[in-house]
């Protein structure tokens, strides 16, 4: 059979740029799909950030000229592999748009970005990659199968698009002007003029009316965001493409989440000597400045602080609850904040680290009891399925892939969006945690011998790949 060229176009990939789960899926399921022997490259921006040095990038194409509006503006192609594969990862280096520390600079992005897809368009024939599919992430690369529609390039005709939603919430909005930055104009496609009508374009609808197919990361979610409760004001717009949608749950780095290799945990352990896993615990409650005591159970949590997250369904009620808390993240000023007053006024009790540290992460993924997850709405989640690997039990609120990845042999789960709900699943949690041990370390053991590997996805993305090119 004939093999398939893929071209996965992304804001973020781990381990060069990563603001949250879409650079780890972006970073971690590629190697999987070229273990199933599919062509697949990568491209994302050169930012300012990206440690050229450290990751061994090459520039390999000077001073092309992309024609983006009235302007011609010059980028460098750099090329670098994903660590530990041969799978090429270009970066588009335009320093004006790019240059900068952080991945989404402050204000609007729109421009950023399609200027980002259309350049990367521009650059194929430097890349000298003819994909047969390009394979676009999220809003900030939605208007790739706009640009397509409208090129009248030859070797751009029959690339075909498929465009996964990894948060609806986030749809990227421009100002018609923009348009033009991608070459685009309000009236080039019909889509486009509809969808200006409000004075604005919002680029997740175009991804969603234009790619050739999409999918989000879970089927839970999927179904969900055809619904008013979870569709972000757009259930109408993806109803529109119900036949054309699907859910492929995404997995996790299987090697890089492993306790029983994991170079910054104090103690590796397996599901086979799962009573290392306690000195874990004891190094961090130590670390965190919490009583030291291995009979006291540790709840975790690392998380991006934002509304999603259901932060705010933690209060300080929770302090009657036997237990301890350490919470991670950064985000919202409110969380942050809301989460460092339980930890002030309850030291003993509540830990909260207001940065992002990956050995911390990992601390706490193998040093807690059980990790929360009360997420108002969750495409996917993956921190439920790294605990899980470590033997750490899941409290989730039963939506997107949380419904999808935990069920009652692997973890708890409560249905609303309600701070008593919470607390009664983590009561429950923490009674089957004290009194009913042989059930605690079967639940244990059923999420570590688990496949969250991407083994399992990657198939289904094979399968959305074939139908789009073979059909
Ligand atoms: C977003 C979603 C999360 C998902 C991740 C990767 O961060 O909020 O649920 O796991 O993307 O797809």
């Amino acid at each position: 059979m004939k093999k398939l060229k893929v071209l996965m176009a992304s804001a973020e990939i781990a381990p060069f740029a990563k603001v949250g789960g879409l650079g780890d899926v972006v970073g971690s399921l590629p190697p999987a799909l070229f273990d199933l022997g599919v062509d697949i490259r990568l491209v994302m921006p050169l930012y300012g950030s990206v440690d050229r040095k450290k990751y061994g990038l090459k520039k390999i194409y000077s001073d092309l000229e992309v024609p983006s509006g009235r302007l011609f503006i010059k980028i460098n192609i750099w090329e670098a592999v994903l660590s530990g594969t041969k799978i090429p990862v270009y970066f588009i280096d335009a320093p004006e748009y790019f240059d900068f520390d952080e991945v989404y600079t402050h204000g609007d992005n729109s421009e950023r970005y399609l200027f980002f897809s259309y350049a990367l368009l521009h650059a194929l024939p430097a890349i000298d990659f003819a994909p047969d599919i390009i394979h676009c992430h999220d809003s900030h690369t939605a208007l790739i199968p706009d640009i397509l529609k409208v090129s009248n390039f030859e070797y751009l005709k029959n690339i075909k698009t498929l465009f996964t939603i990894h948060n609806f919430h986030y749809q990227g909005k421009a100002k018609l002007p923009v348009l033009s930055t991608g070459n685009l104009h309000i009236n080039s496609l019909k889509t486009l003029t509809k969808d200006a009508a409000d004075g604005d374009i919002n680029f997740m609808v175009q991804g969603v009316l234009n790619a050739n197919f999409v999918n989000t990361v879970s089927s839970t979610y999927a179904k969900e965001i055809t619904t008013s409760a979870y569709g972000a004001r757009l259930d109408n717009v993806i109803r529109q493409r119900k036949e054309d949608l699907s859910g492929v749950l995404n997995g996790i780095d299987a090697d890089f989440f492993n306790p029983e290799n994991d170079k910054y945990i104090f103690k590796n352990y397996s599901e086979k000597t799962l009573e290392n896993k306690i000195d874990n615990k004891l190094v961090l409650q130590k670390r965190l400045g919490l009583p030291v005591d291995k009979n006291i159970a540790l709840v975790g949590l690392v998380s991006r602080l934002a509304w999603q997250k259901g932060i705010d369904l933690i209060t300080k009620d929770f302090s009657k609850l036997k237990c301890q808390f350490v919470f991670l993240g950064t985000g919202h000023f409110e969380y942050e904040k809301h989460l460092l007053k339980l930890s002030h006024k309850f030291p003993e009790q509540f830990s909260a680290q207001i940065k992002f540290e990956l050995k911390l992460a990992q601390e706490i993924y193998a040093g807690s009891d059980i990790f929360i997850m009360p997420s108002r709405y969750e495409p996917c989640g993956l921190g439920q399925m790294i605990a899980m690997r470590y033997g750490t039990i899941p409290v989730v609120r039963a939506t997107g892939g949380l419904v999808d990845t935990v069920n009652p042999r692997l973890g708890f789960s409560f249905k609303n969006v309600d701070s008593g709900e919470f607390y009664g699943a983590l009561e429950k949690a923490l009674d089957v945690y004290y009194e009913n041990k042989s059930l605690w370390r079967a639940m244990q053991k059923n999420g570590m011998k688990s496949d969250f590997s991407w083994k399992r996805s990657a198939g289904d993305y094979l399968k959305l790949y074939r139908k789009l090119v073979f059909k």
